[in-house]
């Protein structure tokens, strides 16, 4: 069939609008006997018939496994070069307190960057001294917590920090180990990266301001200087970004090791991962590998022993196991010139994914109730917002009989969607449940009226809305049925 040239030009009409890509879904998703997408034995249609969509749905043994083989490939590939890995997950792609167990679980540590972060990991239980403590503008309160309960490492963000986490160690009569966020000025995304002598960003201080900032850290007795921290991007697709960085932040590595000790290095997250069958990341055992071999020779070159080495991906382990189950509410065809594009909107969007209104970020779509032999259409899945841009999936071919009461499902929604969403219009955050065995939780209730209403001052005790939202009405996602029925 000819190119819909509405679509991009990687877009094509496949030949089965009901395939499910590979790389881009859960492990365990398949079509069941019905046609029904499946996620870890659990039907599409079960799912929206108990919890309501739009659902965030998260598959437990593909986060588990991700989790478990990125920490074995990093172990044994700097085994190999003499060393060893500290794996931080980036709490900020998704966190809740089951989640910050599953990690756990699979031996890694975690990456908080604000005191509600901070909040859940301890709340699941995890050892504050497994936690790194990241922001680029702590307050004193954060700063105060994060000593007084003894966190694992603070990221050091500016100057201006040293001397308040200094005084907070101080306080708690503990020394504090810490990090320091330099710019390595390389920034990477997907396959390109970009290296810069200057850094104009937030984040990090100045490459060349390291050394005073150091010698700043160690002069405080309430410090503990562990090393380096650098993180050059996100959806990094390949190890040069990497690469490029290490070999700056080692010389500088080197030099700090003049004056004491350096025993670590962190290199930050930003593995990616696939969106759209077209992306084609690096499998982790090769940048794990890739990275190895690039650290070591630049420590060899530079004749310094090999630091304990840190990362904190999160994306990448999480992303690929989410998807987000939506309901079809409405469909509008547009015809431009010669051709033509369905307008599908769902009861979703950009509060539960912001990504593409906020980085032109790219998903894919699949009918998830069941499969059909119609002729793809060129669609573009719509939000229910008051918004052009929200939109969160711009262009996917999907059955041209799709139509309102269909569920459709997006993949690789895991990271950076449940986390970043908001109550944008007054609607209520999804639910997430885990998927797991054939069976399916809720491990974050969905928000309800009551919750929104709750923290407007001019409610008053005992006001009702007439929209049913009594205790009475709630299914077990904590949802009322008015509320899927007529707010969702
Ligand atoms: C300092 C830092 N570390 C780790 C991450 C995690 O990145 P990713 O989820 O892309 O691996 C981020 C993401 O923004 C970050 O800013």
């Amino acid at each position: 069939m000819a190119h819909n040239p509405l679509a991009p030009e990687w877009l094509s009409s496949p030949a089965d609008a009901n395939t499910l890509a590979a790389g881009l879904w859960p492990q365990s998703a398949r079509r069941t006997d019905g046609g029904a997408i499946s996620i870890a034995g659990v039907s599409a249609t079960e799912l929206a018939a108990q919890f309501g969509t739009p659902l965030y749905v998260v598959d437990e043994a593909d986060a588990r496994t991700r989790a478990t083989e990125l920490r074995t490939a990093f172990d044994t590939e700097f085994a190999r070069v003499g060393t060893t890995v500290k794996v931080y997950y980036a709490a900020k792609a998704f966190l809740s307190t089951e989640v910050a167990r599953w990690m756990v679980d699979a031996g890694l540590n975690i990456d908080v960057c604000s005191g509600g972060e901070l909040a859940v990991a301890l709340a699941a239980g995890v050892q504050p001294a497994r936690l790194g403590f990241h922001g680029n503008n702590k307050s004193l309160a954060e700063i105060d917590d994060a000593t007084r309960v003894g966190v694992g490492t603070i990221i050091i963000d500016s100057a201006v920090e040293i001397a308040r986490v200094a005084a907070a160690a101080g306080r708690h009569g503990t020394v504090q180990n810490v990090r320091l966020r330099v710019n390595s000025g390389v920034h990477a995304h997907t396959h390109d990266f970009l290296a810069t002598s200057h850094e104009d960003q937030k984040f990090g201080v100045v490459f060349e301001d390291a050394p005073v900032l150091v010698a700043a850290i160690r002069a405080e007795p309430s410090l503990n200087f562990l090393g380096l921290h650098c993180h050059i991007g996100s959806q990094i697709f390949g190890v040069d970004g990497f690469a490029e960085s290490a070999s700056r932040l080692l010389s500088l590595h080197a030099e700090l090791l003049v004056d004491g000790p350096v025993p670590e290095l962190n290199l930050g997250g930003g593995f990616g991962i696939a969106y759209l069958s077209t992306d084609d990341p690096s499998p982790i055992a090769d940048l794990a590998a890739g990275l190895a071999d690039i650290v070591a020779a630049e420590c060899g070159r530079r004749g310094i022993p090999v630091p304990v080495i840190a990362i904190e991906p999160g994306r990448v382990i999480i992303g690929p196991a989410g998807v987000t189950l939506y309901e079809v509410g409405t469909t509008k065809p547009v015809q431009i010139g010669q051709h033509s594009r369905l307008y599908v909107s769902v009861d979703g969007g950009m509060s539960d994914n912001i990504r593409p209104a906020l980085y032109g970020a790219d998903y894919s779509v699949r009918v998830a109730g069941r499969v059909s032999a119609a002729e793809p259409v060129l669609v573009r899945l719509a939000g229910k917002h008051c918004e052009s841009g929200d939109i969160v999936v711009d262009a996917d071919y999907l059955p041209g009989d799709i139509t309102p009461g269909d569920l459709v499902m997006v993949p690789a929604t895991g990271a950076y969607c449940w986390s970043m969403a908001s109550n944008y219009n007054y609607l209520g955050r999804p639910a997430v449940v885990a998927v797991s065995d054939g069976a399916a939780r809720v491990i974050v209730r969905g928000e309800t009226i009551e919750d929104l209403l709750a923290r407007d001052a001019g409610v008053s005790t005992g006001s009702t809305t007439g929209l049913g939202s009594t205790t009475d009405a709630r299914t077990t996602d904590g949802l009322t049925e008015n509320m899927k029925e007529s707010n969702r």
